[in-house]
């Protein structure tokens, strides 16, 4: 038996079994998603975390940050529309609004909320179509409050739960408490793959 070395990550050590996972995708599934009807590693995958946060649709993705942008473009976010963004965050949570030519507007954090509301409801006024909410460090914020002053404004919620896979609060899932939710799974992450992510939803239009 051998034994991580606790300066270093667990996703850096693997053996014969994810060795052999890869080579059964190669010789028996397929490589791409769409190249046959095939049931692969990736669709049991999806299967697999749709139960494990209890949520209606996962969608294995590349990585967190396309994560982002699909979740982003799910809830019809375009060229020009402001975007709440928390900020305190990595900044991939920003960036993939920039990558839609969206604008991302900082806003402050709190530690009990998410948000601080008061700054929420300023910005809310001035017009948003989303807000990205970032569960840090495996914090899951409530969020009834936001969630609350956004049904208000009729704006999107989209967790960025790229880092809090597997965290709950009153017995739901950091990344199923809003409309969409994000996770990654690169080298220090949760869980692992090389890289990757997905998102969850219960909205099928999303
Ligand atoms: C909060 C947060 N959002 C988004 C991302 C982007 O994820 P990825 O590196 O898988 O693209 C990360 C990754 O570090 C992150 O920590």
């Amino acid at each position: 038996m051998s034994y991580i070395n606790p300066n270093e990550y667990g996703s850096l050590y693997f053996d014969s079994k994810e060795e052999n996972a890869i080579l059964n995708v190669f010789k028996n599934e397929k490589i791409f998603r769409y190249a046959s009807d095939k049931a692969s590693t990736t669709d049991k995958f999806e299967e697999m975390l749709k139960k494990k946060v209890n949520c209606k649709y996962a969608l294995g993705v590349t990585n967190g940050t396309s994560g982002l942008i699909t979740a982003l473009t799910g809830c019809d976010i375009k060229a020009g529309d402001r975007v709440l963004v928390s900020s305190y965050t990595f900044l991939a949570t920003a960036l993939a609004v920039k990558c839609l030519e969206a604008v991302p507007i900082p806003l402050n954090i709190d530690l009990q909320n998410g948000f601080d509301l008061q700054d929420l409801e300023e910005e809310l006024k001035k017009g948003c179509k989303a807000v990205i909410v970032v569960q840090l460090q495996g914090r899951c914020f409530e969020l009834s409050k936001v969630k609350c002053l956004l049904e208000k404004y009729n704006v999107k919620l989209i967790e960025d739960s790229c880092q809090a896979f597997g965290a709950k609060i009153n017995d739901k899932y950091a990344g199923t408490i809003g409309d969409v939710g994000v996770y990654s799974f690169q080298q220090f992450k949760q869980i692992s793959c090389g890289e990757g992510g997905a998102i969850v939803t219960n909205n099928k239009t999303i």
